[in-house]
C-alpha cells in the first residue's frame, strides 16, 4: 500500500487556555474524498485551519506527502499543493471576481499558468465566468461560495480542503455545488471535506472520520457510516 498524501496524528491546538482539539488522527489517500463530520464546535475548522496553517498545531503531526508540515507559514504549506476554502468564505468584498481569483494565484511560481487556472475555475462554474467583473460582496451565498472553492483552485492544489461548503445554501445550489466537486474529483483532486450535514458529505464521500469534542470517535467507508446508528447518535449528542 502506498502512503496516504495526508496523515494527521494525535493533532492538537490550542486557543490560549482552550482547546480546538484535542486528539484528531486521520489518514486521506490520493484521489479520495474523505469527510470530517462532526456537529458544531466538534472541531472540523480548526482541524483544517491547522492542516492548512491558519491554525498553530501545538501538539501532534501533520504530514503531507510524508513530510511533517506542522507549525510550517500558510503561504508555505498552500506552496507544497494544498488549499483551504474557508467556512465563511473571507473573499475581498469591494473586489471583483477576477481579482479575487488571482489573489489565489499568489503562492503560484509561474505566473503564466494563471490564464489556463483562470479558465478552468470558469468553466467548473461558469457563474462565475457571467460575473467576473462583480464585486465579490454583491453576489449570493451560492456564488460566494463558489468564488471562495475558485480561489483555492487558482493555487492548482493537489489537496483541496472544504470547510462547510453547503451552509446556509439552498439544497438547488447545494446540489449544483457537489457535482462540480464531483467533477473536480473525476479530474484527479483530493478532496476532504468538513460538513455538518452527514448525508451530503457521506454520500460524496469514500471515507468518513466523525468529531466529537475535538476527538476522532469513528471512522469507517462513508457507505457504511451511512447505515450506523452511532453517527447519528454522536451528531446529535444522544447519549
Ligand atoms: N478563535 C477561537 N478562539 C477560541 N476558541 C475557539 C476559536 N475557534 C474555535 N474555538 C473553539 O474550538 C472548538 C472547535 O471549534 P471549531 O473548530 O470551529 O468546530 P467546528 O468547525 O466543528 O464547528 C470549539 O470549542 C470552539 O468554541
Ligand atoms: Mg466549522
Amino acid at each position: 500500500m502506498t502512503a496516504p498524501l495526508l496523515k494527521i496524528e494525535h493533532l492538537e491546538v490550542r486557543y490560549g487556555d482552550l482547546i480546538g482539539v484535542a486528539d484528531v488522527s486521520l489518514e486521506v489517500p490520493k484521489g479520495s474524498i474523505v469527510a470530517l463530520l462532526g456537529s458544531n464546535g466538534a472541531g472540523k475548522t480548526t482541524t483544517l485551519n491547522a492542516i492548512a496553517g491558519i491554525a498553530r498545531v501545538s501538539a501532534g503531526t501533520v504530514e503531507f506527502h510524508g513530510e511533517n508540515i506542522a507549525g510550517q507559514p500558510a503561504y508555505a504549506i498552500v506552496r507544497k499543493g494544498l488549499a483551504l476554502s474557508p467556512e465563511g468564505w473571507r473573499l475581498f468584498a469591494q473586489q471583483s471576481v477576477e481579482n479575487n481569483l488571482m489573489l489565489g494565484a499568489t503562492p503560484l511560481a509561474d505566473r503564466r499558468r494563471i490564464p489556463r487556472l483562470i479558465d478552468r475555475v470558469y468553466s467548473v462554474f461558469p457563474k462565475l465566468a457571467e460575473r467576473r467583473n462583480q464585486r465579490a460582496g454583491t453576489m449570493s451565498g451560492g456564488e460566494r461560495q463558489m468564488l471562495a472553492v475558485g480561489r483555492a483552485l487558482m493555487s492548482e492544489p493537489e489537496l483541496l480542503l472544504l470547510d462547510e461548503p453547503s451552509l446556509g445554501l439552498a439544497p438547488a445550489i447545494v446540489d449544483t455545488m457537489y457535482d462540480s466537486f464531483a467533477a473536480l474529483h473525476k479530474d484527479g483532486l483530493t478532496i476532504l471535506l468538513a460538513e455538518q450535514s452527514v448525508d451530503l458529505a457521506l454520500e460524496a464521500a469514500d471515507h468518513a472520520y466523525v468529531l466529537q469534542v475535538g476527538r476522532t470517535v469513528l471512522e469507517g467507508p462513508a457507505k457504511a457510516m451511512l447505515d450506523n446508528p452511532d453517527v447519528q447518535r454522536i451528531y446529535l449528542g444522544i447519549e
